[in-house]
């Protein structure tokens, strides 16, 4: 008997499509989404909902920009494919145009179609590169779906494909606010970066060809380093020849109100992966960016890797369409400031919630953190544990038509970049309303 069939209602074949991270169960009961314009999107039972989240961190400058749109449908009319071994149009002024935005010497592109990918592709560059195996990551991260990226993520989900990088060290996070070493900043020397060089040696830095980290934790709860942190990373990175990766795939594009978020912290990294916002987030595709001195390591050296859809010159048309209207826009100082509004009406809610922990985040990267207990801070649902409280907190938002993303103990908030102050009042409005709520109870 076919199990599937009393689920779906029918008993003839049917072709069913399963979501992303989902059972077909969980699939059957998502909303089918049947169209979205700026900051909103409306299922087919007439419900919109407001993206707090754009949707996974991707649509940064809302949904259907109308410039998008129009660069895709121009870009079919000329050429919807070409294979990776010839040159494009879409996919060279991307290039030039990301080597404007992008900070240092990362100025050479190979682009891939998704956050994965790019990830797969970097960690391939530095094994060959450096002709080393072993790849240091930290243990709130998540850097893609793949084999290498799934196993260098520190992120529990990697737990599902049981298939553990076994060439991948993790280290703590930059977590202040609840630190591996329970110091306090400014005075525990920022021991977090300080210790990765203990671990180097202890490892043989002869043995570790990359450092990955996303600079701003991002679907982990976002988590934001004190200010030396990146700049300690960097010398210990230079100092044993080990490349330093930034997963930028979420912060990357003016998520945190710059366009990178390392540009906070001052430093190059040697490789920045990056996706989702890249054309807006409406066509797969992500990039490795590389600075000179690597990119010379190519020049007669083939990057022995690439996929049939490397620079498809639609989701190219598209990048280039989205970078122009984020630059004609200000999109970034937007969101920057933008970011400022959030975190003051967040601080605002701490005050008047008890079981906020703490706020935290970046431009328009923002985390709620719940805790039983400030004192305590004992969270309130245990780090990745499965507690029916979490998809209940998600219900109060669904019910009130907020799209928002609650993992386990963290409200996590990122918007689209192009969300106005009365819109984001409309989320913070909701976020009040499920704490209120929660507090009769939890
Ligand atoms: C920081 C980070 N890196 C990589 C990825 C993987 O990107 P994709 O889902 O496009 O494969 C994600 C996805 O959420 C991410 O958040």
């Amino acid at each position: 008997m076919n199990q599937i069939a009393p689920i779906v209602g029918r008993n003839e074949p049917e072709g069913i499509s399963i979501n992303g991270w989902s059972s077909i169960k969980d699939t059957l009961a998502s909303p089918r989404v049947l169209r979205a314009e700026g900051v909103y999107f409306y299922d087919d039972s007439g419900k919109r909902w407001l993206d707090f989240t754009a949707q996974l961190f991707n649509v940064n400058l809302g949904h259907q920009d109308r410039r998008i749109i129009d660069a895709i449908k121009e870009q079919a009319e000329k050429l919807c494919f070409i294979s990776p071994f010839y040159r494009n149009e879409p996919r060279e002024e991307l290039a030039r145009l990301l080597a404007q935005v992008s900070p240092g010497d990362l100025n050479t592109f190979f682009f891939m179609n998704s956050g994965t990918e790019a990830n797969e592709a970097a960690l391939t560059f530095a094994r060959m590169v450096t002709g080393r195996a072993k790849i240091m990551s930290r243990y709130r991260s998540y850097h893609g779906t793949g084999l290498t990226t799934l196993g260098v993520s520190g992120d529990p989900r990697r737990g599902a494909s049981a298939n553990n990088f076994p060439s991948s060290v993790k280290f703590p996070n930059p977590y202040c606010y609840r630190c591996t070493f329970n110091q306090t900043y400014p005075s525990c020397g920022v021991v977090c970066a300080t210790s990765v060089e203990e671990q180097i040696l202890a490892e043989g830095p002869e043995t570790i060809a990359a450092i990955i980290l996303e600079p701003i934790t991002g679907g982990n709860g976002p988590i934001v380093a004190p200010p030396e942190y990146y700049g300690i990373l960097r010398k210990i990175c230079d100092k044993y020849g080990i490349l330093l990766i930034a997963d930028e795939v979420i912060n990357g594009f003016g998520r945190t109100g710059k366009w990178f978020a390392v540009e906070h912290y001052g430093i190059i990294p040697d490789m920045m992966t990056v996706s989702k916002g890249i054309n807006g987030g409406v066509l797969p595709l992500g990039a490795v960016m590389m600075r000179d001195g690597l990119a010379e390591k190519f020049v007669d050296r083939s990057v022995a890797i690439g996929s049939t859809q490397t620079g498809n010159p639609l989701a190219c048309a598209a990048g280039v369409a989205a970078l122009k209207a984020m630059i004609e826009d200000r999109v970034v100082e937007t969101a920057a400031e933008r970011g400022i509004y959030l975190m003051k009406r967040l601080k605002e809610l701490e005050a008047k919630h008890r079981l906020i922990g703490e706020v935290r985040g970046l431009g328009l990267l923002a985390s709620i953190e719940l805790v039983k207990d400030r004192a305590t801070r004992e969270p309130l649902v245990a780090w990745n544990a499965p507690d029916p409280l979490v998809g209940r907190i998600k219900g109060m938002f669904n019910d009130r038509g907020v799209q928002m993303h609650v993992r386990s103990n963290q409200i996590v908030i990122s918007p689209p970049l192009i969300i106005t102050e009365a819109q984001l009042e409309e989320g913070l409005k909701a976020i009040d309303e499920v704490l209120t709520e929660l507090e009769k109870t939890a």
